[in-house]
């Protein structure tokens, strides 16, 4: 199921939740919706769960509008952060429900309820009651319930946001499975970067009910189109320097010059931590703070103002209070204007 959103907005009383999103879905992807809190993550999931109508634009199942139809008829399966168990019912039973509702026969709806909890590996608590599961079990049924109606398309907002670190990444990884076994287009709500990268054939980073980029994970963080996705992409974050261009050249931090097909105005120079390596010339700060997580090695360099992040190599190693010198290739700089925009080095 292709989805396409086209120029849809939803706004309440006074506030614009989302603002004219244009984007389509490829078929049998899974896709997440990612974003600050309150940016319209939520919001865009119910519109195409069809519980809200957006007030203006249109919503496409491949080709087909759906912008007025119900729930019940778009072919979707649901889960919300909340999971949403019926705590009075077994595992079976809360799996069977929405086979039940549509008057499915017993046999059958309980063929295929067992079926769903085989895929995603509960088929050995059937009878137990949703008390009775840890996070990640209730989670597995959730998914088997918004499953056992073989949707085409799979929509979850939040769906780990109730479980612990560890379990949240071997969740995440299970979703993926689940939706590649299936083929079944998926969209994903998550706040968490490293979860909508991890997993995501595309992934939707939205601000203030704006699209920001819609991209494969790896172009998100190595060609960011605005400021704000380079910013809110990566971790540690991406460090920025101020410079101006002037006659169509930028004078970088670093010694060197780059050319710009642009009018001269002040820029941000951003670089990655990763991307910045100690040298004998370059730009030169005194050294904050060094940090050993696990195998890498993070200097913080600058004052508290205009702090710099960079990894050290494994042999290298810098005192608190010591000046160096860092340098970045031009390859990994990337240049924004003060509005946000990007600009695009010449060639
Ligand atoms: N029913 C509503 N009535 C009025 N305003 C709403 C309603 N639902 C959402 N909003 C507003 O619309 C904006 C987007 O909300 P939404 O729930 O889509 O954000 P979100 O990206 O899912 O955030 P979070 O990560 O916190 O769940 C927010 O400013 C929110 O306050
Ligand atoms: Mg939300």
């Amino acid at each position: 199921m292709t989805i396409t959103l086209q120029n849809i907005s939803m706004k309440f009383s006074n506030t614009t939740a989302v603002n004219q999103l244009n984007v389509t879905i490829p078929k049998g992807e899974l896709v997440s919706i990612l974003g600050p809190s309150g940016c319209g993550k939520s919001t865009t999931l119910y519109m195409l769960a069809g519980l809200y109508e957006p007030t203006d634009g249109a919503i496409l199942f491949n080709g087909k509008d759906v912008t007025k139809l119900t729930p019940e008829k778009r072919g979707i399966g649901m889960v919300f952060q909340n999971y949403a168990l019926y705590p009075h019912m077994t595992v079976l039973q809360n799996i069977m429900f929405p086979l039940k509702m549509h008057k499915v026969k017993k046999t059958e709806a309980k063929a295929k309820a067992i079926e769903m909890a085989k895929l995603v590996e509960i088929d050995h608590l059937l009878d137990r009651k949703p008390s009775m599961l840890s996070g990640g079990q209730q989670q597995r049924v959730a998914i088997a319930r918004a499953l056992v109606r073989e949707p085409e398309i799979l929509l979850l907002d939040e769906p780990l946001s109730n479980l612990d670190a560890r379990l949240r990444l071997t969740m995440r990884e299970e979703i993926r499975r689940i939706q590649q076994a299936l083929k079944i287009t998926t969209v994903f709500v998550t706040h968490d970067q490293e979860e909508a990268l991890g997993i995501s054939d595309h992934v939707l980073l939205m601000n203030q009910g704006e699209l920001m980029q819609f991209d494969v994970p790896q172009n998100l963080y190595d060609e960011p189109n605005h400021q704000f996705v380079a910013s809110f992409i990566g971790s540690p974050p991406i460090n920025y320097f101020e410079g101006e261009i002037v006659s169509g050249v930028l004078k970088t931090p670093f010694g060197y010059d780059i050319s710009f097909e642009a009018p001269d105005q002040p820029v941000q120079i951003a670089v990655r931590p990763e991307n910045l390596y100690l040298s004998k010339s370059g730009l030169h700060r005194e050294v904050q703070h060094v940090e050993r997580i696990g195998k890498d090695t993070l200097a913080v360099i600058g004052t508290d103002e205009d702090k710099i992040r960079l990894f050290l190599q494994k042999e290298e190693h810098v005192e608190v209070g010591q000046v160096i010198h860092v340098q970045a290739n031009q390859a990994d700089i990337r240049i924004f204007q003060k509005s946000g925009e990007r600009i695009y080095v010449k060639g």
